[in-house]
């Protein structure tokens, strides 16, 4: 059956992968968003790559420009649409930046999704509220791959809200009778990032003769997902009734580290990767893998790339857009 589906956050870099997947299931989707983004403009190409996804969805998605700190014009849009399945993608999208700006994260990670949950109260047409979390839930991996029963144990600001959320989102759907999924993504890299993580970092620094800052050593492991890979993810979990009040890793399933990750770019651009050692950032959680056993056997979920396929497909994808010549 098709869906009305409200996402909040859907212009940013993970949403507009999503919209377009449920595009081409004949889904409707609304947008709530402010068209914000929390590193400095003249770093990311942000304007540029929100462009870009623009291009890709405005044509089909109803979108609505509003904050997620706006109560009113939130309440007025879920009345006035009347979704069928909310997606929370809204966040300073950022472990660092929601630890500098906490107050800030406060208000939008964690008061904003209450804003949320509440506005839902003024219609009966949710059937399922799906939350965006972060494995920085977990804080640093006691064992590898971390699942879901992992203990949660957030060791910043960021990873705080998340866990927040999802405690909040559970008791809501308890509560007030709507069905809720938890998923909990892992380092997303691929088109239109713009958020200057690591993945977008390296890239850019490796076509600009510029060296990779490998912290600590770059030997400490990340679950880096394709894009398009969590974005089907998340479209499973949308969908599936098998996804009902459920918690779900969404990621590549393989931890990779950032020396591994800076070999496999000097495979794609030879002669181009220089790398150089930093101290240790002792304010990110140790992490590693996660397991997707559950994903993959409820929802039938399969990343299609690892971190050797899916830099070769993000780095044609930024040749093409002709912001770096080859
Ligand atoms: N990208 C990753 O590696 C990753 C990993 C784990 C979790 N997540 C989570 O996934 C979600 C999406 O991340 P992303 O990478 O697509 O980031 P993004 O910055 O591209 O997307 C966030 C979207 O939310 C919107 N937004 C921000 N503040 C808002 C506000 N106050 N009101 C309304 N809209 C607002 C932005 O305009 C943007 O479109 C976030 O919740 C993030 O914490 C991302």
């Amino acid at each position: 059956m098709k869906k009305k589906i409200l996402i909040c956050g859907g212009t940013g870099f993970i949403g507009h992968c999503i919209t377009k997947e449920l595009f081409s299931k004949n889904h409707k989707v609304i947008i709530y968003d402010n068209f914000s983004n929390y590193v400095p403009p003249q770093e990311g190409h942000y304007p540029f790559y929100l462009q870009k996804r623009l291009e890709e969805i405005k044509d089909k998605a109803k979108i609505i420009r509003g904050d997620i700190r706006d109560k009113e014009l939130l309440t007025k849009t879920i009345k006035r649409t009347k979704p069928n399945i909310v997606i929370n993608l809204v966040a300073i999208p950022l472990a660092t930046a929601s630890n500098v700006f906490f107050e800030d994260a406060i208000q939008i990670n964690l008061n904003g999704h209450i804003n949320l949950l509440a506005a839902m109260r003024e219609v009966d047409s949710v059937e399922r509220i799906i939350y965006t979390s972060s494995s920085f839930v977990y804080g640093h991996f006691k064992y590898d791959p971390a699942d879901e029963k992992h203990s949660t144990e957030p060791i910043d600001i960021y990873g705080g809200t998340k866990l927040s959320c999802e405690i909040l989102t559970k008791a809501y759907a308890m509560r007030f009778g709507v069905d809720y999924t938890i998923i909990r993504p892992s380092a997303v890299y691929g088109p239109t990032d713009a958020n200057r993580r690591v993945s977008q970092i390296f890239v850019e620094n490796a076509l600009t003769d510029k060296p990779l800052q490998l912290h600590g050593g770059g030997k400490d492991k990340v679950d880096f997902t394709y894009l398009t890979d969590i974005a089907h993810g998340f479209v499973l979990v949308a969908l599936s009734p098998k996804a009902k009040n459920e918690i779900f890793n969404i990621t590549a399933g393989e931890g990779r580290s950032a020396e591994e990750f800076a070999n496999i770019l000097n495979d794609l651009l030879p002669g181009k990767v220089k790398t150089i050692i930093k101290p240790a950032d002792l304010n990110r959680p140790i992490r590693g893998s996660l397991d997707i056993t559950k994903a993959k056997k409820l929802l039938g979920y399969e990343p299609k790339y690892q971190l050797e396929e899916g830099l070769k497909k993000y780095l044609d994808y930024i040749y093409s857009t002709g912001l770096f010549k080859k």
